[in-house]
This record gives C-alpha cells, structure tokens and sequence, in this order.
C-alpha cells in the first residue's frame, strides 16, 4: 500500500496568502496543515508516500517536509507541471504508484478519525474504491455521492446545482489500480480538470466495487479562512499541553493551556489559553486571547487578539481594538496610530503592510 498526497493546485480560495506560499504550509496551531496528513497515513501503517507538488511551491514544500525521515517514512516529491485536476495528479503519479493500491490524500484537508479503520474496510472487502463522505449543510460547494443502504456508491456529482443527497466526498479516497484504467477513460470536464469523481463513477459504471463510508469525526478543508480558523481551534482544543519556555517576566499573566517555545519573551501581557506561540518571539503589552497561534519570530506590541493565526515574522504593534478571527501572512506588519473602538477582521497576505491612522 501507498500513499500520494496532493499538494500541488492553484490555491485561489487563500489567496492573498497562497500568492506567495503554499496552502498546504500554512500552520495550523504551528504546525504545516501537510504534516498532519503525513502523520495521520503513517500511523496506519503506511510509509511510502508520493506527495503531488506544483512548479510554484513545490521547492518550498520539499524543503520544509524533507526527505520523510521525521515522519518516519519514505517520501518521493511528484511535480505536476499544472493543476489540471485530481485524477490528472494520479495520472502523472502512475510510474511511482506502480502496481500498488493506495490511499489518495487532499494536503489540505484535515480528519479527526483514525485512518486505520477506513483502511481495513478498503482490503478486507476488496474494493476497487472506497470514498469518505461527511454530511455537510451546503452540499452544492462539494463532490455530493448517492449511497444506497449498503454503503455502495451509486452516483457522484461535482458541485451539483441540485444535490442528490448531503453527503460530500472529503478528501480522502483508497484506490486498487483500477482507478488508472477509469482515469484513461474520462474527459476534462468543463472547467478543463480531470475530475476523480468522474473517475470514480466511470469505475461503478464498469460495475466495480465502490464504497462509501461516513467519518464519525470533523473534517475541515483548510483551503479556506474560516476552515482554517476552525482546524486551529479545534487542534488547540484537544492536542495542546502546558510548555513555558522562554522568559515570561513577573508582569505577565499565563492562564490555562500554553505552549510557549524556547528563546521568546513575553513582557507584562496576559495570555489565555489555548495558545501556541512559537520560538523567539517578542510580546509586550500585550493580551492573547483563547485559539491562538503564534508563529516563530513574531513581534507583537499593543497588541489585542484572540481566535487568530499569526503566521512567521509578522508584526503588530498599537492595535489596541481587539483583532478577532484574522491571519497574518508571514513578514506582515500591521501598525495602529490611534485608538479606535469596534473589532476589526483581516485575511492579510505574506509581506502586507497595514497601517490604521
Ligand atoms: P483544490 O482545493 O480542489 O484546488 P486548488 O488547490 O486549485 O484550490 P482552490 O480551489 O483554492 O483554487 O485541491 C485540493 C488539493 O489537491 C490541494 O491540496 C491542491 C491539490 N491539487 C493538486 O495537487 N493538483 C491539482 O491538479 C489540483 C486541482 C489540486
């Protein structure tokens, strides 16, 4: 068994973000959205994994994630010259993929369920495919599958007008080398990308095993802000533990969950937990409020935030409202001049500048 992660794509949906980096890197509670889809496919027991990566971001990908060997696994880096779809991504995958079965992973989407299950399901009935599903309340933003009551898939519509259920594909498939003789035998569809749900109903009208199964846990696809926000709460919530590095001077306040890494220092400001902050940070006068994350070598001054992801370099200094629900792009600087009351709400990409006069 394999694995090939998709981490190439346009990333239109983050930008400005996703202008200068890569979706799949951006932290969520410090951590790259990818290396959690690499964790979750190792410990099911799977350590051969291809990873899709586009001209654009790719080298940015390859150095961060390396070689596998922090994962514990083998990693093979897959370039697709141009975001031409899903199926297009397992196509140009073949020579790596082999005549192996294998797991098809979206670097953008986050599961809380084990993957160890879904996978036993897959050989134990000897599927051709098996797709996840999650109900969702907007069915017409996804991949929407008509299930019968067995669980056999028996219709899949990309971003149907009128869904036939409320069951979206989330982005994680297991496929038998099947999928590469459906993928020959499908068309580009109208926006020009080889669409794997056309690959995946091309298999159930070759009469192939295709099953479905509901994840019992969230799923969020990172590929947008507020999903974004909410996979760091929701990691912040479970996953975090108490760790004080740094120095944290006597006029500081560190209450509930917090994790802050070596070589920051934090002077008299409050910080709620659960908060992440990073190393060689500069915090002062400051109050950090619950779901957030703060990257490395970040400098906030005057500064009141919660629910929030700063991401690497940035800086914020006299914003004395409270910044709610916002990402900071790497290197960004915002700067407040005066006071002003009322919250403020900002995506703001890598190498921004804001100033509030
Ligand atoms: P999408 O989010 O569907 O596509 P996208 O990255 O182009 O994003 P947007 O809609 O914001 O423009 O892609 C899901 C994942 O698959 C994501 O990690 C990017 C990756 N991908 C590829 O690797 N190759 C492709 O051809 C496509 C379309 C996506």
């Amino acid at each position: 068994m394999k694995a090939l992660i998709l981490s190439g794509g346009k990333g239109t949906r983050l930008r400005p973000l996703t202008y200068t980096g890569a979706k799949q890197l951006v932290p969520v509670a410090n951590k790259p959205i990818l290396w959690y889809g690499i964790e979750a496919i190792v410990a099911a027991g799977i350590t051969d994994i291809g990873i899709i990566i586009s001209p654009e971001t790719g080298e940015e990908i390859k150095l961060k994630t390396g070689d596998g060997k922090l994962f514990g696994a083998h990693i093979t880096y897959i370039l697709q010259d141009q975001p031409l779809g899903l199926a297009h991504a397992v196509k140009i995958a073949q020579p790596f993929l082999g005549d192996s079965p294998f797991i098809m992973y979206l670097g953008d989407n986050l599961i809380e369920d084990d993957l160890k299950p879904f996978f036993a399901a897959f050989k134990e009935q000897n599927l051709d495919a098996l797709i996840l599903l999650r109900k969702v309340s907007n069915p017409s933003a996804f991949g929407v599958a008509k299930v019968d009551e067995q669980g056999r898939v028996l219709q899949l519509v990309e971003k149907p007008k009128v869904p036939p259920s409320n069951l979206a594909l989330v982005g994680v498939y297991f496929f038998s080398t099947a999928i590469h003789h459906a993928i020959a035998s499908i068309q580009p569809s109208a926006r020009g990308e080889l669409e794997i749900t056309d690959a995946i109903q091309a298999l159930i009208n070759f009469q192939k095993p295709v099953e479905a199964l509901q994840l019992r846990g969230w799923w969020l696809d990172t590929g947008k802000k507020d999903d974004l926000l909410e996979a760091n709460r929701i990691i912040l919530d479970t996953s975090l533990e108490i760790d004080l590095q740094g120095e944290i001077d006597s006029n500081s306040q560190i209450i509930g969950r917090v994790e802050i890494a070596a070589g920051s220092k934090i002077i008299n400001s409050t910080i709620r937990g659960p908060v992440i902050i990073g190393k060689d940070c500069h915090l002062e006068n400051c109050f950090i409020g619950p779901y957030t994350s703060i990257a490395d070598g970040v400098k906030l001054i005057e500064t009141d935030l919660e629910h929030s992801v700063i991401l690497q370099y940035a800086q914020v200094s006299g914003v004395h409202q409270r910044i709610v629900d916002s990402v900071v792009g790497q290197r960004a600087k915002l700067e407040a001049t005066v006071r002003r009351p009322k919250a403020l709400r900002f995506l703001i990409g890598d190498d921004s500048q804001v100033e509030l006069g």
